[in-house]
């Protein structure tokens, strides 16, 4: 692939998209990658190019104008892109990226959509060798890349993969920014608007290849529940929705190496006793508050005014002291078990994910001989496998280890 850059990051003028131009020119400012900022507004660029302190060159493009779409697509080898909600602003771009041979990368949980581009492009893009690979941030590498962990720690240590496998929240500090309510609210408005869009979001196998269903999973859970394995309360995970999709979709993907009943769940500690119970039920209730009211509606106006806004998220403070623990087990066929760890050093929803996505980006456009065999429309293991975990060892700030 002949390009002019190894990496675009489109968005750079928005609130995640600038910690990922961030961090591409703290950690590859002195590398020879070749990467540029993109976005529709050239003042709001100039002045992140100012505030991080880099020269990278700025490419101007509407996601509604599809000629410099294509013409920004068409000298990048990889789009890593942050310009959110996805379903109002990434379709066009998606296509372009295929139509001009880059790879791409983004941050998008939005199942629906999501599923509308598996179908539109999946086969188009494996025929080109191309790799698009959503859900390149919190939302779903600690999922995919833990459970890999995991399995290849069970296959080491237990002689097999576990056939079912438990993620649990253990902790985790960080805020949302408005970027991500608007893409979860734009989720649930479009649902509101077409039924068959519910049955995309509540089917286990929601992302999964046109008729690879193989597995013995249920729907996420939706309430408080003690869960004897933790011996603890377990209370619904907020991105459980998109992770759980993501894995089954790349173990599908990867031909079912854990075998075709596999089973893989996620839920958040709340701890033991009625405290544990409790605390569930408070953090069941806020979630629904939150993401609840309709759009429209009084109760969403009145939510709305204590939500960050679209362009607004945790401060540098808030993201430094962040952090995720995520808790994996898993027991085989024959009833071993494993237990292992991941954790994140930064708040999860912006310190982390710009570390992952960039590390991404940089995976595509620089290890491409090194990957996996795996193209069109992929997940972030089936896409870059050892290759990415390794780079997220080490430079992202992600660990994991066996308890
Ligand atoms: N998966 C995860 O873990 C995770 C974590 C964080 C964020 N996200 C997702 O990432 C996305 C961005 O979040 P954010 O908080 O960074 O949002 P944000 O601050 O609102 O940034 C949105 C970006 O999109 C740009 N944009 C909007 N309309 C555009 C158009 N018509 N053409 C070109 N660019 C346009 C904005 O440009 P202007 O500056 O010119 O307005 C801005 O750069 C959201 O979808 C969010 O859900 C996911």
């Amino acid at each position: 692939m002949n390009k002019q850059y190894d990496v675009v990051v489109y968005g750079a003028s928005g609130f995640t998209g600038r910690l990922v131009a961030e961090y591409l020119h703290n950690r590859y400012g002195d590398t020879p990658l070749r990467w540029a900022m993109a976005g529709r507004n050239e003042e709001k660029l100039k002045k992140v190019r100012q505030d991080i302190g880099c020269d990278a060159p700025i490419i101007i493009a509407d996601s509604k104008d599809k000629t410099a779409l294509d013409k920004m697509t068409a000298q990048a080898k990889v789009i890593c892109t942050t310009v959110g909600p996805y379903a109002k602003y990434g379709s066009d771009l998606l296509a372009s990226c295929v139509n001009h041979s880059a790879h791409y990368c983004d941050l998008s949980g939005e199942v629906p959509w999501m599923r509308r581009m598996i179908d539109n492009h999946h086969e188009a893009a494996e025929a080109k060798k191309l790799k698009i690979v959503h859900s390149c941030g919190f939302d779903s590498i600690p999922s995919d890349f833990g459970l890999y962990y995991h399995q290849a720690q069970a296959k080491e240590k237990l002689g097999a993969y576990c056939s079912s496998v438990s993620m649990r929240v253990r902790a985790m500090k960080g805020k949302f920014s408005g970027g991500t309510l608007a893409s979860g609210q734009n989720v649930i408005a479009e649902a509101i608007k077409d039924k068959s869009i519910w049955k995309v979001l509540t089917d286990p196998y929601g992302l999964n290849p046109p008729g690879e269903r193989k597995g013995n999973d249920r729907r996420d859970l939706n309430k408080v529940e003690y869960d004897d394995q933790f011996n603890s309360w377990i209370a619904p995970f907020v991105m459980s929705n998109i992770n759980t999709k993501i894995v089954r979709r790349g173990h599908a993907l990867r031909g079912y190496p854990y075998g075709s009943d596999f089973q893989y769940d996620e839920a958040t500690l709340t701890g033991k006793g009625w405290k544990g119970k409790m605390s569930g039920k408070m953090m069941h209730t806020v979630t629904g508050l939150v993401m609840g009211p309709k759009p429209g509606t009084l109760m969403r106006k009145i939510v709305d005014k204590f939500l960050p806004d679209p362009g607004e998220g945790p401060s540098p403070e808030e993201r430094k002291n962040g952090y995720y623990k995520l808790l994996f087990k898993g027991k085989t066929e024959k009833g071993d078990t494993l237990a292992t760890q991941m954790t994140g050093d930064m708040d999860p929803g912006y310190g982390s994910t710009s570390k992952m996505l960039g590390e991404a980006a940089v995976c595509l456009a620089l290890d491409q001989e090194d990957l996996p065999s795996c193209y069109g429309v992929v997940t972030p293991v089936a896409a870059m496998g050892d290759v990415l975990l390794n780079r997220l060892v080490q430079n992202a700030g992600l660990t994991f280890s066996v308890k």
